[in-house]
């Protein structure tokens, strides 16, 4: 094996714990990185980017959804890698996550990517540059119009002089995107920061620290899209930036009656009666569609039912059930075993069992 410290064993450290409390009322049953962009979890293009870049000893850390994120994963050997899984016993901060991930990192150099960050174009050039070079560090950045949500960064020519987390007045418009590379420095640096404001250790204050170290951290924009997955809009673009290069597959069926136009997957099990669907759009397994109208942008997860319905540019979970409703759903994020039923007869009430932190815009 050599030296640990060589980055030809860089190690992939995934975070897939936290509260998911801005996806709510999606994120009260399952974990946010499981939610589905195209009909595959978000998680499952961060191991897979990882792998194709040649990263495969991979760390998952997990939080109070380990069962699930187990369950989807499981050991790893089918994206060609093997997961080790890691216990954060609280959400107390990615810095937080990095140092609980000490036994399983070692002396290893790591990518850390977090697990509901979405990077469509992959990682292997960041890879690449950070195995090549002599860094502490690697940062990624990318322009982006509303830097305050995000750590942003300051540079001085191409060296990174100053990040800082969610500032409301931002140096620049370059976000920190959620996918780090580290050496072991990164251990001394999580040791001498204190919990932030928010209650937790922050990985810019953990990358500010080896700056001020004197250590060599770089900083590189990257080309392609990105999107921090933890708001229900940028869920939706996520779906739609997948859905844009869908692969047409049909292995379930359809009838006379039906009509498939443009790009679409119907996945195994999956039924298309007297209905339309026009793509981009994935229908999974299992699922049935019934006199219906399916429109582009659109994934309906596996399990739900689509009966008398018009619905276009969404994201649907497993589950769920949508049947006669009279206006068209537009741009809608709907959960798992949802049921939405509309009604010929008089009244025309509503009926309604929403969570909370539903959203339901009626005309
Ligand atoms: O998306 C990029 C941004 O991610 C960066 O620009 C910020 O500098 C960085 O702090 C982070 O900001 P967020 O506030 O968006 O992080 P969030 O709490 O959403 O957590 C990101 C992921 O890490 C998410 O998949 C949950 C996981 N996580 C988070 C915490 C705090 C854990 O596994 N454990 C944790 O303790």
């Amino acid at each position: 094996m050599g030296n640990p410290g060589s980055k030809a064993n860089l190690k992939g450290l995934v975070l897939a714990g936290g509260k998911g409390t801005r996806l709510r009322p999606l994120t009260y049953t399952g974990a946010k990185q499981l939610v589905p962009l195209a009909n595959k979890p978000i998680l499952f293009y961060a191991i897979e980017h990882l792998v194709a870049s040649g990263v495969t000893d991979l760390g998952i850390v997990v939080g109070e959804t380990k069962e699930q994120v187990i369950e989807a994963v499981g050991d790893g050997s089918r994206f060609g890698g093997r997961v080790t899984y890691i216990d954060q016993p609280a959400p107390l901060g990615i810095a937080h996550a990095v140092q609980v991930s000490r036994e399983f990192l070692g002396d290893a150099p790591f990518v850390l990517f977090l697990g509901d960050n979405f990077i469509k174009e992959g990682i292997a050039p960041y890879v690449e540059r950070f195995r090549a070079g002599c860094y502490n560090c690697l940062v990624l950045l990318c322009p982006i119009d509303r830097p305050q949500d995000f750590g942003v960064a300051e540079l001085e020519g191409e060296r990174l002089v100053h990040v800082v987390e969610k500032p409301q007045t931002p140096p620049s418009n370059l976000a920190v995107i959620g996918i780090y590379f580290f050496d072991s420095h990164v251990f001394d640096a999580v040791r001498r920061i204190q919990p932030s404001a928010r209650g937790e250790l922050e990985i810019t204050d953990t990358i500010q620290r080896l700056i001020d170290d004197g250590l060599d951290v770089q900083a590189q924009v990257i080309e392609g899209r990105w999107i921090d997955t933890g708001r229900h809009d940028d869920l939706l673009e996520a779906n739609h930036l997948m859905l844009e290069d869908l692969e047409p597959d049909l292995l379930g069926s359809y009838d006379e009656a039906s009509t498939i136009q443009g790009r679409v997957v119907l996945q195994e099990g999956s039924e298309v009666v007297n209905s339309r669907i026009q793509g981009p759009a994935i229908i999974g397994e299992r699922t049935r569609i019934v006199n219906a109208y399916v429109g582009p942008f659109t994934s309906i997860y596996h399990d739900c039912l689509i009966a008398d319905t018009e619905i276009s540019g969404s994201v649907v979970l497993e589950y769920t059930r949508i049947e006669d409703v009279g206006q068209r759903i537009e741009h809608s994020l709907i959960g798992r075993n949802v049921e939405l039923r509309g009604h010929e007869r008089r009244p025309h009430g509503y009926t309604l069992i929403l969570g909370d932190f539903s959203k339901l815009h009626m005309p």
